[in-house]
C-alpha cells in the first residue's frame, strides 16, 4: 500500500427529512464512519460529508399534515438527525441540507450544462391529477384496483397481491391517497435527462472491474432491458428548486439529492478552508470519491449520478459501495414486535460502541443483508469486547498499579507475541481498506485469544506470591498491557468511545502508526472498568420502549385515519342479500404458510377447509412471519374463481384489513369455529 497521503472524499446516502433515524439507517453511516476513521488514523486526508435530503412530495405533505412550513420541519429534523449521528459517534466533517443556497446553485449549474450539451429533452405526458388538492399525484399517492388481478387498494406502481407492475394510469377506480378525490388525467410538459446517451460511458464504468460484483450484474441487467430517459421535472406545488427558465416546474428530488454531496462539501470548503472544492470535483482529479449507499438506491447512484456528472463535465465517483439491509431477529424490522428501533431509543438503553462493534463483526464488502439477532448481539459483544479484549487489561493493570507504581517495565525481553501482534497491522489494515470489517474483527479477536492464553499460562497471580518473582510479574503484566494496547489501536475506528477511555487510561493518543512501538517505562492511570457487559434486560427494555414509542406515535394517527378511512374509501354501493350470499365465506385452518421464492409481497398459504385444502397466495408477507400463522383459523372466500399467478394457482382469497405494509390484519374467528363452517 502506498504511504503517500491520499485525498479522499466520502459520503453516505442522505436521509430523508421526514422521519427519524432508525437502526437500519445506522448501518451505512457506521460502515462509512469506520472506514473514514481508519483512513484518518492512517494519516490520509479524508472528508466525510452528509446532509438531509429535504425535498419532494412526501416532505411537503408531511409538513402540511403537521401544520407547519416545510422549512421548519426540515430544520427540526436536521437537528434531530445530527444529534443521533453525533451520539452514535458518526463523525461527519460536515452535515448540511439539500435545501441550501449552494445546492440550488450547483443543481442549476449542472442542469444548465446538461441542457447546453443537448442532454435535456421535453415531452408532454399525461398524469393523474388530484382536482381537489390541485396537484399531480406521485405513483405512491394513487390507489385503486390492480389492472391485472383486480385486487383493491393497490398503489399506483405495483400490485401487492399479484406482483404486477404498471403505470398509475392503468389502475382501475383510482383514488387520490391525499384527498380521497377521484383523480383525472391531465397533460403536462416534463423535462427529461437523456440517460441512453450515456450508455457507452456507463458500460465502460461497469466493465472497469472495480465495482462490486452484484452491482455490475445489476447494471448489466439494466443495460439489457434498455436505458430510458429520466423524468427530472415535477409540477408545482412541489417542495424543491424551480427549474431555470421553466416557471412552475421543479427539479425532481432525486436530481438535486446527490448534488447534495457536492454542496455539503462546498459549504465545508468555503467555511473551514480545509479542502479545495474544485480540486476534488474537476475532471482528471487525483483525489478519490466514494459513495456508501444502501442496496435500494443503486439505480440512482450507478446510472443517473455518474451520467449527470459526466454530462456536466465533472469527475466520476471512484466507486459506489452498496450495503445490504438490516433485519432484526431474522425478519424485517417490525413496529408491532418492537424491533423497529429508533436510533434515539437505542441510545437511551445501550452504548453505541456495542452496535458499532456488532455491525463491524458482520460486515463484508458484499451487498448481503445483515441480521441483528439481539441475543447474538449481546453474547458477541460480551464475549469479544468485554470477555476477550478488556479482560486482558483488567487482569494485568491491578498489579502494575499496586506493585509497580503504575509504571510499565522499562525492558521487555519476551518479544515474540508483541512482534506477532505488531505484524498483524498490515493484514488488518488491508481488511479495513477493503471493507472486510468482519475479517479484521476476526483477526483481532484471534489475537485477543492468544493474549488471554498467554496470561493464563503465565499465572502472574500465582507468581506474585513469591516476592522473588516481582520483576517477572512486572514483565508479564507489561506485556499484557501492551498486547491490549495493540488490539485497541486496531479497534479504534470501530469503537471510538471505548478507545478514548483506553487512551486516557494509557495516557497516550493513538494513530495507526502507534503500533510500531511498544510502551516501556510508561506511566498509566489506575484501571477503571472500561466497558460494561450487556444485560439482556437492557435489550428487553429497549424493545418495550420501541413498542411504546410506536403505539404513542400511532395513537393520534390511528384516530385520524379512523375518520380518514371512510373518507378515503367510502362505503360501497348498496347490495341486496342475494348478491351478498353469492360470496361463499368459509372458516379455514392455516395448515401451512411459507415464503415464496422470488416474491417480495406474497406468502403461500395452505388452507384446510375440513376435507379440502386450497392453495392461496396472499399479499401479507410484510405483516406476518409465516411461522406464526400456522395453526391459526381465518376466513377465506372459497368460491372465488382460481387465478393463475406468476408463482402458481391461487384458489381463493383470505380477508385482511388495513392499508398495507405492516398494517395488515387478517380475520380471526372466535374460539370454537371449525374449518369449513360457512360465514353468513
Ligand atoms: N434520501 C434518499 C437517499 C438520497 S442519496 C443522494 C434515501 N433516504 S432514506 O432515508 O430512505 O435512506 C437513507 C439510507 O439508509 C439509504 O442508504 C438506505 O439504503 C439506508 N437504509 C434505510 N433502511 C435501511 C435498513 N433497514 N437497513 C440498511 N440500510 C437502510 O434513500
Ligand atoms: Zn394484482
Amino acid at each position: 500500500m502506498t504511504t503517500a497521503t491520499r485525498k479522499i472524499l466520502v459520503t453516505n446516502a442522505l436521509p430523508y427529512a421526514n422521519g427519524p433515524i432508525h437502526i437500519g439507517h445506522m448501518l451505512g453511516y457506521i460502515q462509512a464512519d469506520i472506514w473514514v476513521r481508519f483512513q484518518k488514523m492512517r494519516g490520509h486526508e479524508c472528508h466525510y460529508m452528509c446532509a438531509d435530503d429535504a425535498h419532494g412530495t412526501p416532505i411537503m405533505l408531511k409538513a402540511q399534515q403537521l401544520g407547519i412550513e416545510p422549512e421548519q420541519m426540515i430544520n427540526d429534523m436536521n437537528q434531530a438527525h445530527q444529534a443521533d449521528f453525533a451520539d452514535f459517534h458518526v463523525n461527519f466533517d460536515h452535515y448540511y441540507s439539500t435545501h441550501s443556497p449552494e445546492n440550488k446553485e450547483l443543481a442549476e449549474l449542472i442542469y444548465k450544462r446538461l441542457r447546453a450539451a443537448g442532454h435535456i429533452k421535453t415531452k408532454t405526458i399525461s398524469q393523474l391529477f388530484d382536482p381537489q388538492k390541485e396537484m399531480f399525484l406521485p405513483d405512491r399517492f394513487v390507489k385503486g384496483d390492480c389492472p391485472k388481478c383486480g385486487a383493491t387498494e393497490q398503489y399506483g406502481d405495483n400490485c401487492d397481491v399479484c406482483g404486477a407492475t404498471y403505470a398509475p394510469t392503468d389502475l382501475k377506480n383510482p383514488v387520490s391517497a391525499v384527498s380521497g378525490a377521484t383523480p383525472e388525467l391531465r397533460d403536462s410538459e416534463h423535462y427529461f435527462f437523456d440517460l441512453p446517451a450515456f450508455e457507452k460511458m456507463l458500460k465502460a464504468w461497469t466493465r472497469s472491474g472495480s465495482l462490486q460484483e452484484e452491482m455490475a450484474n445489476k447494471l448489466n441487467e439494466w443495460f439489457e432491458s434498455g436505458l430510458q430517459r429520466w423524468d427530472i421535472s415535477r409540477d408545482a406545488p412541489y417542495f424543491g428548486f424551480e427549474i431555470p427558465d421553466a416557471p412552475g416546474k421543479y427539479f425532481y428530488v432525486w436530481l438535486d439529492a446527490p448534488i447534495g454531496y457536492m454542496s455539503s462539501f462546498k459549504h465545508y470548503c468555503e467555511t473551514t478552508g480545509n479542502a479545495d472544492f474544485d480540486s476534488y470535483w474537476q475532471k482528471d482529479t487525483d483525489t478519490e470519491l466514494y459513495h456508501f449507499i444502501g442496496k435500494d438506491i443503486i439505480y440512482f447512484h450507478s446510472l443517473f449520478w455518474p451520467a449527470m456528472l459526466s454530462g456536466a463535465e465533472f469527475r466520476q465517483p471512484t466507486n459506489v459501495w452498496a450495503h445490504g439491509f438490516i433485519t432484526v431477529n431474522g425478519t424485517k424490522m417490525s413496529k408491532s414486535k418492537g424491533t423497529f428501533i429508533m436510533a434515539r431509543t437505542y441510545l437511551e438503553h445501550l452504548d453505541p460502541d456495542y452496535l458499532r462493534y456488532y455491525f463491524a463483526a458482520k460486515l463484508t464488502s458484499r451487498i448481503d443483508d445483515l441480521d441483528l439477532n439481539l441475543t447474538d448481539f449481546a453474547q458477541r459483544v460480551n464475549s469479544d469486547l468485554v470477555g476477550k479484549v478488556v479482560n486482558i487489561a483488567s487482569r494485568c493493570a491491578g498489579f502494575i498499579q499496586k506493585k509497580f507504581d503504575g509504571k510499565l517495565a522499562t525492558e521487555l525481553n519476551e518479544t515474540e507475541l508483541l512482534t506477532e501482534f505488531q505484524n498483524a497491522a498490515s493484514s488488518i489494515a488491508q481488511a479495513y481498506e477493503n471493507r472486510e470489517f468482519s475479517r479484521a474483527m476476526r483477526e483481532i479477536m484471534g489475537l485477543a485469544d492468544k493474549a488471554n492464553f498467554y496470561i493464563a499460562e503465565q499465572e502472574p497471580w500465582q507468581l506474585i506470591k513469591d516476592p522473588a518473582n516481582a520483576s517477572r510479574v512486572h514483565e508479564i503484566c507489561s506485556i499484557g498491557i501492551n498486547l491490549f494496547r495493540l488490539l485497541m489501536i486496531y479497534l479504534t475506528p470501530v469503537v471510538p468511545e471505548l478507545a478514548q477511555r483506553v487512551q486516557a487510561f494509557l495516557k497516550e493518543q493513538f494513530t495507526w502508526q502507534s503500533h510500531e512501538h511498544i510502551l516501556t517505562g510508561h506511566e498509566i492511570e489506575p484501571f477503571k472498568a472500561l466497558l460494561q457487559r450487556i444485560d439482556m434486560k437492557q435489550v428487553e427494555q429497549m424493545i418495550d420502549a420501541s413498542k411504546e414509542a410506536n403505539a404513542a406515535a400511532q395513537a393520534p394517527a390511528a384516530a385520524a385515519t379512523e375518520n380518514d378511512e371512510l373518507q378515503n374509501d367510502p362505503i360501497a354501493e348498496e347490495i341486496n342479500f342475494d348478491e351478498f350470499a353469492k360470496v361463499d365465506l368459509r372458516v379455514a385452518l392455516i395448515a401451512n404458510a411459507e415464503h415464496v421464492e422470488g416474491a417480495d409481497k406474497l406468502l403461500k398459504l395452505t388452507l384446510d377447509l375440513g376435507g379440502e385444502t386450497r392453495q392461496v397466495f396472499a399479499g401479507i408477507k410484510s405483516a406476518y412471519d409465516p411461522a406464526t400463522l400456522i395453526g391459526q383459523h381465518t376466513v377465506m372466500v372459497a368460491n372465488l374463481a382460481p387465478r393463475k399467478m406468476r408463482f402458481g394457482l391461487s384458489e381463493g382469497m383470505v380477508l385482511a384489513a388495513g392499508p398495507g405494509g405492516e398494517d395488515l390484519y387478517i380475520m380471526n374467528p372466535h374460539e370454537g369455529a371449525k374449518p369449513g363452517m360457512r360465514v353468513k
